[in-house]
């Protein structure tokens, strides 16, 4: 039978769903629910969707007994009350990114999601690249050493995407929780999720402010960098921008004890190409060139699959379901996310490096 899911939130990220979900198949919207009762009703029309199961309430909608899953799909601050409301109906839920718009909102999320024993997969797709699951396990394995410093930048020299996405009452904060979760989940995740401890951070809106466009509107940043320290001593330095007068801002790279390795490549820099790494490229059907063999070796690798990062997400979330499993992305992993977007912000606003906490889940 298939997984039937009601969606929260029918502005453009939820067209996205749709076309994923009919692509990877199992799943069957059965309801839409959206404030603007207009957007919700075209949306059901689109998608063939009952009109009895059209809703401006999740509340309401959540009563349906015949829903299974819940994609929520609303701006960032209204992340955490249908996710927290679908969890406790006994609903998993498929929540975009980022997590929440803030740290109390994601704990909530992230406590809901435990009490309740349901799903709970944030939509960071570019942690299912196969390349970065690849990096992912050189590091899990010990091929990297003990991580001591890594660097997560991504630069758009012009792309601020207006819309809902400049204003704090909708998305919480701009360039860093919009791509910059991206940059922070991947690091995060590839090194295995290391607790941060102390961030000492920037964030500005000059350009933005010089656009007609955004200026008086806009009140969320389009550039913040930080540095962030983590409980195991490895440093982090992260860097993100919609607009700033360079076309690079570096790229996602984590230097280790035994090698380095970029996960843009990925590629690995090391003293040779150990026989684990061989073991490893091996046993993922993939093939590297080293060079030179000893000495300063640099390792590529060739082979990845051709992935649809959407298909690859919902697919997990659909054999997380199908099985009772845990999510794909730990939630208590994702949280790390606004734990260190917090500290951004509350530094940002003292001028001074701030501690930052866990939150008990
Ligand atoms: N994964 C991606 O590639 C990607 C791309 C763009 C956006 N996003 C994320 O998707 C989310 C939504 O972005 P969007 O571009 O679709 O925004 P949007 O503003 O186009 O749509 C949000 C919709 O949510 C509705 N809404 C708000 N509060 C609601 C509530 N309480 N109940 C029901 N509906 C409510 C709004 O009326 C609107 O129709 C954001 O969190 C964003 O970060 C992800």
């Amino acid at each position: 039978m298939a997984i039937r899911v009601g969606i929260v939130g029918t502005g453009g990220i939820s067209r996205a769903h749709h076309r994923a979900y009919t692509k990877v198949g199992g799943f069957e919207i059965v309801a839409v629910c959206d404030i603007i009762a207009e957007k919700a009703q075209q949306a059901a029309e689109n998608w063939g969707v009952p009109k009895k199961n059209v809703f401006t309430s999740y509340n309401k909608m959540l009563e349906m007994d015949e829903i299974d899953t819940v994609s929520v799909c609303t701006y960032n601050q209204a992340h955490r009350r249908p996710t927290v409301a679908a969890l406790n109906a006994g609903k998993h839920v498929f929540c975009e990114k980022p997590m929440a718009a803030t740290l109390a909102d994601a704990t909530a999320m992230v406590r809901a999601a435990k009490t309740s024993g349901k799903i709970l997969q944030i939509g960071l797709k570019s942690a299912f690249t196969p390349k970065l699951q690849f990096a992912k396990k050189v590091i899990d394995q010990g091929i990297i050493g003990g991580i001591y410093y890594s660097e997560s930048a991504r630069c758009r020299r012009r792309g601020n995407p207006g819309r809902t996405f400049i204003y704090k009452k909708t998305a919480g904060a701009g360039a860093i929780v919009d791509i910059g979760v991206y940059n922070l989940h991947n690091s995060l995740y590839a090194m295995g999720y290391p607790k941060p401890v102390r961030v000492s951070a920037i964030t500005e809106d000059y350009i933005s402010m010089q656009n007609p466009r955004f200026r008086d509107k806009m009140d969320v940043e389009e550039f913040g960098a930080a540095w962030v320290r983590f409980e195991n001593g490895g440093v982090m330095v992260f860097k993100i921008s919609w607009a700033v007068h360079q076309d690079s801002l570096g790229g996602v790279f984590c230097l280790g004890k035994n090698a380095g390795i970029s996960l843009d490549g990925p590629i690995v820099y090391a003293d040779s190409y150990s026989k684990e790494l061989q073991k490893l490229v091996k046993s993922e059907g993939l093939t590297a060139k080293a060079d030179p063999p000893e000495g300063m070796t640099t390792i590529r690798f060739k082979g990845f699959p051709e992935v649809d990062v959407w298909e690859a997400q919902m697919t997990a979330f659909r054999e997380a379901v199908k099985t009772d499993a845990v999510s794909p992305l730990p939630p208590e992993g994702v949280l790390l996310t606004n734990v260190i977007m917090d500290g951004i912000f509350r530094s940002h606003e003292s001028k001074k490096e701030v501690a930052v906490k866990v939150p008990e889940i």
